[in-house]
């Protein structure tokens, strides 16, 4: 809601070295700025700032960015949180574009949600380290889990008193309503009158935002074997929803992000519990079992988790649940198996910090050790082709969710190995399992289909009398019969001899666009008579001609997007990307991308003058013989693959007219790379 021109504004204030220098600590070297990454660790300073450019680079790790992805990545601000801190460092006045009066309403009805859960927190942590009974009883709680004070105040832990309506009361006292205190779900109304506050005689565990406010509590009781829930949550509310948070994100986030790596825990103590003991990278799912949101959540900070969840039968089900949603949303999953009746919370508590961070270290496997484990498979289980076909097809439906292929290979040759089987058994199952879950997807979409058909023929304020019957969903053997062939699931997948990316051509020609894309070079042609003549024009428009022209691609997908993005510029005649456009880009990849492009981008004199050793000729010059240098290595590198997979084809061929056609091919190719090679030759000599 932010306005361009306040943007504007923020953006010209800013001074990318004084937003990073309040992080980290930086030496002014030439015309940048220099010190040690925040991003990962290290002793000798590769992070780079450049005011005159307005970004920085860590050649260590690769981050890079503008002040505002700066803030983004290390603060994990949202676009228009890290737009607001600038603006109020710089003093900027934020004019926001007008909101609706429906928007304010609910702004503001969110704002009271939060207000109150921040003064809920405040009051319960006053009474557990303030009231007599607090004290006595809850911050005693505490102490006797082994959590010290400064553990407890960074998690803002709390007590509630065992009365009814203590909170509610003090709560409207201070003129908090009934409506945000209703909706927080902290008091409970009666439908026949009355209002009782829904925590009460329980240790609290607020739940912050990744941002840091607080959304809801978690209750602990202090008794065991009352006859109560040992945990209870808050409901999910306007600013809390349980599938979409996790316990322990905000004071977790920058360390996870550090580490590169996730912990995933069972409960708010074992969050607490692990910080303490220093493996601060840990969150839990609390009051929900795990989401594919709260694993985006952590996505956000790495790729890699590992499940840390109990040991009983009950934990390593839900490991195995766990695994599958990690492998469906691409994380590296790994996991440790605690030692029965032990969480990692009463492991530190019994044997320590150092030694829980040496458990973890030693103790950490992959999928494949993890199942082995916890079946407990002996020589004889795995000789017995029941029990073997049972943990096989158990543990291949795990794998098919895995994306990247390569990982599940991988997997498979594991398994294989660990079940002693053929991994071409094992690839036929998994080839099975995976047409099987796109049945099931298949099928799940048409039922959907029917029930959205259903809905709009029979709307439900449609007349009792005259609806029509609604049409019944189809059934599973209808669906079956109904669905197409899959293509050919269990055939083995055309193996293509070279998949090696020709990275170097591809980031040769994206450089170019994106440092020289304006630029304009001299060009030769035919005029109408057909006389050869020069024009000039852009090296975007050139590089998009040559390529797009002959329908080449890029391997590598972002390049692919940044070309996509030049050639539809030309194509519409409108201005080029710049680099603003890709600063402010909030595609991670595509924005990290150009801007290490735009900092590594090699000086064209200098190779000129390296490799000819004469004297300086016009820019121009360089940057023409430059830019046709590398579009004919670009379609020299794809012409060879064309070809080597033509000689491929030519080998397995077993049709006569087939191979006449690949001979053709071939021919052809080969004469287009001669004119490739001469017209490079002219180029570089
Ligand atoms: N649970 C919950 N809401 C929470 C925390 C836990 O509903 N905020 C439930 C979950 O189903 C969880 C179970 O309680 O799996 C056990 O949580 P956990 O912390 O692992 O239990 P304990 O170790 O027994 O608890 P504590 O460490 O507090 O003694
Ligand atoms: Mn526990």
């Amino acid at each position: 809601m932010i306005n361009q021109e306040t943007i504007q504004r923020i953006m010209d204030a800013t001074r990318i070295e004084e937003v990073i220098g309040e992080f980290v600590s930086l030496k002014k070297r030439g015309g940048n700025h220099i010190g040690c990454c925040p991003f990962h660790n290290e002793k000798t300073p590769s992070f780079y700032v450049s005011p005159g450019k307005g970004i920085y680079k860590c050649f260590g790790c690769g981050k890079a960015g503008n002040a505002v992805g700066f803030l983004m990545d290390y603060e994990h601000y949202t676009y228009p949180e890290a737009l607001r801190y600038l603006a109020n460092k710089y003093n900027i006045e934020i004019e926001e574009e007008r909101m609706t009066d429906e928007q304010r309403e609910r702004q503001s009805e969110r704002d009271g949600l939060f207000h109150v859960s921040e003064f809920a927190q405040k009051y319960f942590a006053d009474l557990l380290h303030h009231d007599e009974t607090g004290v006595a009883v809850g911050l005693s709680y505490f102490h006797q889990r082994g959590l010290s004070d400064d553990i407890i105040n960074t998690f803002g832990l709390g007590y509630c008193l065992d009365e009814w309506s203590n909170f509610t009361d003090h709560a409207r006292k201070n003129g908090y309503s009934d409506s945000v205190l209703e909706k927080t779900g902290l008091t409970v109304f009666r439908d026949e009158g009355g209002a009782y506050d829904r925590f009460r005689g329980r240790v609290m565990f607020p739940v912050y935002s990744i941002s840091g406010r607080v959304i809801g509590f978690c209750g602990r009781v202090l008794t065991s074997g009352k006859q109560t829930a040992k945990y209870i949550n808050s409901p999910d509310s306007d600013i809390y929803d349980k599938g979409h948070t996790l316990y322990g994100i905000y004071q977790a986030r920058n360390a996870i992000s550090r580490a590169d790596k996730c912990y995933l825990v069972e409960g708010n103590v074992d969050v607490v519990s692990m910080h303490q003991s220093g493996v601060c990278n840990t969150v839990a799912s609390c009051g929900t079992s795990l989401t594919s949101d709260q694993i985006r959540l952590i996505k956000r900070y790495t790729r890699n988790v590992t499940v840390l969840y109990d040991g009983d039968a009950a934990g390593i089900k839900a490991t195995l649940r766990a695994v599958d949603l990690l492998f469906a949303e691409e994380m590296h999953v790994r996991m440790v198996l605690f030692p029965d009746q032990e969480d990692p919370d009463s492991y530190a508590q019994k044997y320590g910090s150092t030694q829980l961070q040496t458990y973890l270290k030693e103790h950490e496997e992959g999928f494949v050790a993890y199942k082995k484990r916890t079946l407990n498979l002996g020589d004889n289980e795995i000789l017995d082709p029941i029990r073997k076909t049972e943990v096989l097809t158990d543990m291949v439906r795990s794998i098919a969710l895995v994306q990247n292929p390569i990982e599940q290979q991988e997997y498979i040759r594991e398994t294989a190995s660990m079940l002693r089987m053929r991994e071409d058994v094992l690839m036929q199952t998994l080839a099975k399992a995976i047409a099987d879950m796109k049945r099931q997807a298949w099928k799940e979409e048409q039922r959907e289909q029917a029930r959205a058909q259903a809905a709009q023929s029979n709307p439900t304020d449609g007349q009792p009398g005259g609806a029509v019957p609604p049409p019944l969903e189809p059934t599973d053997d209808e669906l079956d019969a109904l669905y197409p062939t899959p293509e050919a699931a269990t055939a083995p997948a055309q193996v293509l001899p070279d998949l090696r990316p020709a990275e170097t051509q591809e980031r040769k020609i994206v450089t170019l666009l994106i440092n020289y894309g304006n630029a304009e070079v001299p060009q030769e042609g035919v005029d109408e008579k057909g006389n050869p003549t020069t024009f000039t024009c852009t090296v975007a428009q050139a590089i998009v001609a040559e390529i797009a022209g002959d329908e080449l691609t890029f391997d590598n997908p972002v390049y692919q997007q940044i070309f996509d993005l030049y050639h539809q510029a030309i194509d519409n005649h409108q201005a080029l990307p710049d680099a603003n456009l890709f600063v402010t880009s909030d595609d991670t990849l595509l924005r990290n991308t150009a801007l290490e492009l735009m900092i590594n981008k090699y000086n064209i004199s200098k190779l000129w003058l390296e490799r000819k050793s004469i004297s300086i000729p016009t820019p121009e010059h360089n940057l023409r013989t430059d830019m046709e240098e590398s579009i004919l290595t670009f379609k020299q590198k794809k012409l060879d693959r064309q070809l080597e997979n033509n000689s491929y084809q030519i080998r397995e061929c077993k049709n006569d007219d087939d191979m006449l056609i690949l001979i053709a091919e071939r021919e052809n190719m080969l004469s287009l790379r001669k004119a490739i090679c001469e017209r490079l030759h002219r180029v570089i000599v």
